[in-house]
């Protein structure tokens, strides 16, 4: 009998994640489908309740439920300290954070070495918690810069037990931008065609490494910045298809077709 996966989150008609576990199904010749599912906050509880009925593999979670979801599911210790999780796992019934390790991953994968590095990391809502906790995991120096500078100050603060971070405003942010290795966007900035990258090319040289965790489009107005001032660079892609990876190991025990999901999601794209 076949076995379904999926994702949950609302709106969740655009996600590749799709395409990027069916790739890799097919790859491996496993009976198994994923599909998305469009669920609404006031539903998530039944929805999850209700997959696990129907003998669902496994769950991903995304926007807006990743904060709610572990209220429902018993979180891993890694998603109980970030406070979000974006994988159930039925069989263990217990909620688990990909992203965290898949940020990580991805600027590793890309030959970009984190330890003792200095990392700007811009914005402090869900996504940088996740990039903020892998990195400081990882043994880099983060500074959290973002618009509400308060955001900023109290995820650093809650990350303190974690390693090196402090949290800033966006003022003189062409400085904080030189003086770190790596700058990692997790704001949604570059998302909308009009967006104005908020750090351009003059800010940056080649011996740093920008990461932007948007992959719609692939290439951001920031990463085109960064290429033009030589920086190397890491795509959303690249994170996506990690934590895709890590969710589908946790649900199969399988080790997952990396470049066949990475390449699908590419392709979707
Ligand atoms: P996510 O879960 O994707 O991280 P979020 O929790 O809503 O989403 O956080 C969005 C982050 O992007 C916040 O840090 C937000 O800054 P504020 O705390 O000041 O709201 C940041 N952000 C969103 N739009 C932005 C913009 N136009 N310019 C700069 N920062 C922006």
């Amino acid at each position: 009998m076949i076995t379904v996966y999926g994702v949950i989150g609302f709106p969740v008609g655009h996600s590749v994640s799709p395409a990027m576990h069916n790739a890799a199904f097919e790859a491996l010749g496993m009976d198994c489908t994923y599909q998305a599912f469009e669920v609404k906050g006031e539903r998530l509880q039944e929805a999850i309740t209700g997959a696990k009925c129907l003998g669902f593999g496994g769950l991903n979670v995304t926007i807006p439920h990743k904060e709610a979801v572990i209220k429902f599911v018993k979180p891993d210790p890694v998603a109980a300290e970030i406070g979000a999780a974006n994988t159930i796992d039925f069989k263990k019934m217990m909620a688990f954070n990909t992203d965290a390790p898949a940020a990580v991953d991805a600027l590793r994968d890309n030959g970009v070495e984190i330890a003792k590095k200095n990392v700007l990391v811009l914005g402090a809502g869900g996504a940088a918690r996740a990039v903020v906790y892998g990195l400081l995991k990882g043994r880099a120096s983060v500074t959290i810069a973002n618009r509400t500078p308060a955001k900023a100050a109290d995820l650093a603060s809650y990350m303190r037990a974690r390693g090196d971070v402090f949290g800033t405003s966006f003022e003189g942010l062409p400085d904080k931008v030189r003086m770190a290795d790596i700058i990692v966007n997790t704001t949604p900035v570059g998302m909308k065609w009009e967006d104005k990258p908020l750090v351009t090319r003059d800010m940056l040289d080649k011996t740093q490494a920008v990461f932007d965790l948007v992959y719609r489009p692939v290439e951001t107005p920031l990463l085109k910045e960064a290429k033009a001032a030589g920086a190397k660079t890491v795509d959303g892609v690249s994170m996506l298809a990690r934590q895709g990876a890590r969710s589908f190991e946790i649900w199969t025990g399988v080790k997952p077709p990396l470049d066949v999901m990475e390449r699908s999601a590419r392709d979707a794209l």
